[in-house]
């Protein structure tokens, strides 16, 4: 297994963050090695969700692990993988604090739907409906938004600078502050 680049804006191929991906259509074990490289991947940024464009490939594919129960998070460790998915039904309302990894150094208020049913394909290119809820779908949200070509910055109320203060914590300064 290999851990792979992360795009950013600022990387020679950033403009792949904006361009919307292709279905996939082969479901074979290239695509099994590129699913467990990507969640590898997302593990050592210690992120919850990574989506191809982030990697520099226009496909409808991310990944996404989360705990099931957040008293357990580590023996509750799920993992997602979808493809080519799209929500079908979307609830609720809720705004709620994101990061990116294509965007280090920054966090966004974003509203997003607090209950989506999604269908997607899995691994083997059987189609799955999974009800997600809260933060779990915000995730969702988030990875999908990248398979368009959307960042959250688009979706943003506020966005933050993150910056490491003299104790080691992390202070969260809205960019219009940063500017001035
Ligand atoms: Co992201």
């Amino acid at each position: 297994m290999a851990v792979l680049e992360i795009v950013t804006p600022k990387s020679t191929n950033g403009a792949i963050l904006r361009n919307p991906t292709k279905r996939v259509r082969v479901f074979d074990a290239a695509l099994h090695t590129l699913l467990d490289d990507m969640v590898l991947t997302m593990r050592e940024a210690n992120g919850a969700g990574l989506a191809a464009p982030q990697i520099g490939l226009d496909q409808r594919i991310s990944v996404i692990e989360w705990p099931d129960d957040p008293d357990n998070p580590e023996e509750s460790l799920r993992r997602y993988e979808i493809i080519n998915p799209e929500i079908v039904k979307a609830k609720g309302a809720e705004e709620g604090q994101e990061g990116c990894l294509s965007l280090p150094g920054l966090a966004a208020d974003v509203v997003r739907a607090t209950f989506l049913l999604v269908k997607f394909q899995d691994r083997d290119g059987k189609e799955v409906r999974l009800k997600v809820y809260d933060w779990l779908a915000r995730i969702f949200q988030h990875e999908i938004d990248h398979l368009n070509g959307v960042l959250m910055l688009d979706r943003a109320e506020t966005i933050y600078r993150v910056v490491e203060n003299a104790e080691g914590e992390f202070d969260l300064i809205p960019l219009e502050e940063v500017a001035a």
